[in-house]
């Protein structure tokens, strides 16, 4: 009898530590799980039709096939752990936030994009709908609680499906969730992205309009076809790939000091930039690939067109932050197998216009988009949210303006990827096409 007792015990002690047992997550749980555990996108598709067609224009749909995405991920970042071992993990981390199935099934790296296996499924339904919280202080680095099985978690209590069960999930409302993939620190702890952490210390945080308000706006809808009809989240996640998305994000205005200028005085000019529209800073998330530039001309009575350079404002780094015929992204002779990488050039912009960026810097303090790679950020100069940053321009009028009306305008511009980059790793164009995010225009008087 008492032995029966002591054997109950140990039996309800074993229990309990398996049960406690935290379910690893971030490296750890690599290869802890396998594919099979995870249903197919083309399985939710039959009962949420317009929600699956929505998911296959997003960008997370593809965040393994994308075609950047396949260059740096197989060109720079495997081939770099190859040389250097010390970044295997890095390399294969790329997939715990790009294809968490391939990862969670120690499937890396996965076979390549046009294989078609399903590491192609990317950032897939079942992730998101069977992720249950996240381990640690903060959300990084794939920390997320993957417990894939028949119940779906969602925002909204009480709902009924025949193919699953459906659960209410708090946590699947809050920023952590994106937070998990959308922040990331790098193996030298460096934040390579913070987006979940800018809008935390940002103003939308204090009044709770979380990322689902502006990525996954709510319309009345029906997300399954034997649903009734409700206020349904839209699953656009729509981003820095969407022209639409990106246009406004930034107002700008622009007004001379003063209106009429004698012909041998000169110009100032006023900018404001005011961030309006994202949640988080602008450029956000892949900061080291980003840029965002404002460009001024001024055009004279006889349509002669003058380019006018940012006024410094000499705060430390500013070297970075004014378009110039400088050359950087050494580090990518690295894997590349190129000695001596001379690297190329670092804006790709007019020399004297005012970028809106944040450097990543190399080893040797020279400029990368290598974010594994990365040892230290200079200044951040983005813009935050809300935020309003003000430029001035100082025109010396040259001798030969044509006196009478002389118009200004200001365009802001946007790249994903910086060109000289994007051309020389043969990144097909739209990566590195020029978004207008927004224009200004004014006009001063010269005087004889
Ligand atoms: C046979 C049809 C069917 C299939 C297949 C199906 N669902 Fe559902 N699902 C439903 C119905 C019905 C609802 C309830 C909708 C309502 O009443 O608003 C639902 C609700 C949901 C919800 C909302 C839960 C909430 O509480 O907000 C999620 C999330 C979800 N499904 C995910 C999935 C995922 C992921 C898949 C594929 C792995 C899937 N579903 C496959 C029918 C289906
Ligand atoms: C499992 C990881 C994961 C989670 C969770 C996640 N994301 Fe993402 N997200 C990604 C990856 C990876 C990309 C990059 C896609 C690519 O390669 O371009 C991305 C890209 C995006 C983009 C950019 C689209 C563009 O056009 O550039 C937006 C917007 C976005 N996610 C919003 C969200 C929001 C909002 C949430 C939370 C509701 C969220 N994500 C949760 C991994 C995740
Ligand atoms: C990046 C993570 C992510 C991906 C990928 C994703 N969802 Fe969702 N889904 C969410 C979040 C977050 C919500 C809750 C949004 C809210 O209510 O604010 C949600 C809500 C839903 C709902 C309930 C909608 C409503 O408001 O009634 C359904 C159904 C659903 N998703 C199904 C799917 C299906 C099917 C797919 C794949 C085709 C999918 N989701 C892909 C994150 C995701
Ligand atoms: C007030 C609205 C708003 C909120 C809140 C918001 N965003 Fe955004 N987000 C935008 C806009 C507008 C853009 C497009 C401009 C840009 O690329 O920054 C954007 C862009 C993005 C991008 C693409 C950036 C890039 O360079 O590829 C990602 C990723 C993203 N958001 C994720 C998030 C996440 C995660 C959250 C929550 C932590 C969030 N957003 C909160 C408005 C918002
Ligand atoms: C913690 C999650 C996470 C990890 C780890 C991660 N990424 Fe990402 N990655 C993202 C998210 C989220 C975005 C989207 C941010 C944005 O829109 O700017 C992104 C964007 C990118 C982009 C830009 C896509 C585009 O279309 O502009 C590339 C390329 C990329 N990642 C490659 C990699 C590689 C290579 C690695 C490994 C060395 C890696 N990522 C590791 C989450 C991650």
């Amino acid at each position: 009898m008492r032995f029966l007792h002591l054997f109950c015990l140990i039996l309800f002690f074993t229990i309990l530590t398996v049960h406690s047992q935290p379910i690893p997550v971030g490296e750890e749980a690599l290869g802890t799980r396998s594919y099979d555990q995870y249903e197919k996108p083309a399985v939710c598709q039959s009962c949420h039709t317009d929600i699956y067609q929505q998911w296959t224009q997003v960008m997370m749909s593809q965040a393994y096939m994308h075609h950047w995405d396949e260059i740096e991920y197989f060109d720079l970042a495997v081939e770099h752990s190859k040389k250097d071992p010390f970044f295997k993990a890095a390399s294969d981390g790329c997939n715990g936030c790009h294809t968490p199935m391939a990862f969670l099934a120690g499937d890396v790296p996965p076979p390549r994009p046009v294989e078609n296996s399903r590491a192609n499924e990317s950032v897939n339904c079942d992730i998101c709908h069977t992720v249950t919280g996240f381990h640690g202080d903060e959300p990084f680095n794939f920390n997320y609680i993957s417990e894939p099985g028949k119940t779906k978690y969602g925002a909204k209590p009480g709902l009924v499906s025949p193919h699953h069960v459906t659960k209410e999930l708090d946590f699947i409302r809050q920023t952590e969730y994106c937070g998990t993939c959308h922040n990331e620190k790098n193996p030298f702890d460096i934040w390579v992205k913070s987006t979940q952490f800018e809008w935390k210390e940002g103003p939308y945080a204090k009044e709770d309009v979380t990322c689902h308000v502006c990525h996954m706006p709510k319309a009345p809808d029906r997300s399954a076809l034997m649903a009734k009809e409700d206020m349904v989240a839209q699953h656009l996640f729509h981003g820095a790939h969407d022209p639409g998305k990106v246009a406004s994000a930034i107002e700008i205005r622009m007004h001379p000091v003063q209106r009429e200028v004698e012909i041998d005085e000169m110009v100032v000019l006023k900018v404001q930039l005011f961030n309006a529209k994202t949640g988080h800073k602008f450029p956000t998330g892949s900061v080291e690939d980003r840029i965002a530039w404002l460009h001024v001309t001024a055009t004279d009575s006889e349509g002669k067109t003058y380019h006018l350079s940012v006024d410094k404002k000499g705060f430390e780094g500013e070297e970075y932050t004014i378009g110039a015929d400088a050359l950087a992204y050494t580090d990518m002779g690295i894997p590349l197998g190129i000695d001596n990488f001379k690297g190329v050039q670092r804006d790709g912009i007019p020399v004297g216009d005012r970028i809106f960026r944040m450097p990543y810097f190399d080893e040797n303090g020279v400029m990368t988009i290598m974010q594994w790679n990365t040892r230290s950020l200079g200044v951040d100069y983005r813009i935050g949210p809300r935020e309003t940053k003000i430029e001035t321009y100082t025109f010396e009028l040259p001798l030969d303006i044509a006196p009478g009306k002389v118009t200004f305008k200001a365009q802001l511009n946007y790249q994903k990827l910086v060109k000289p980059v994007a051309d020389f790793l043969k990144v097909p164009e739209d990566e590195s096409e020029i978004m207008i995010v927004n224009t200004a225009t004014t006009w001063v008087e010269i005087y004889e």
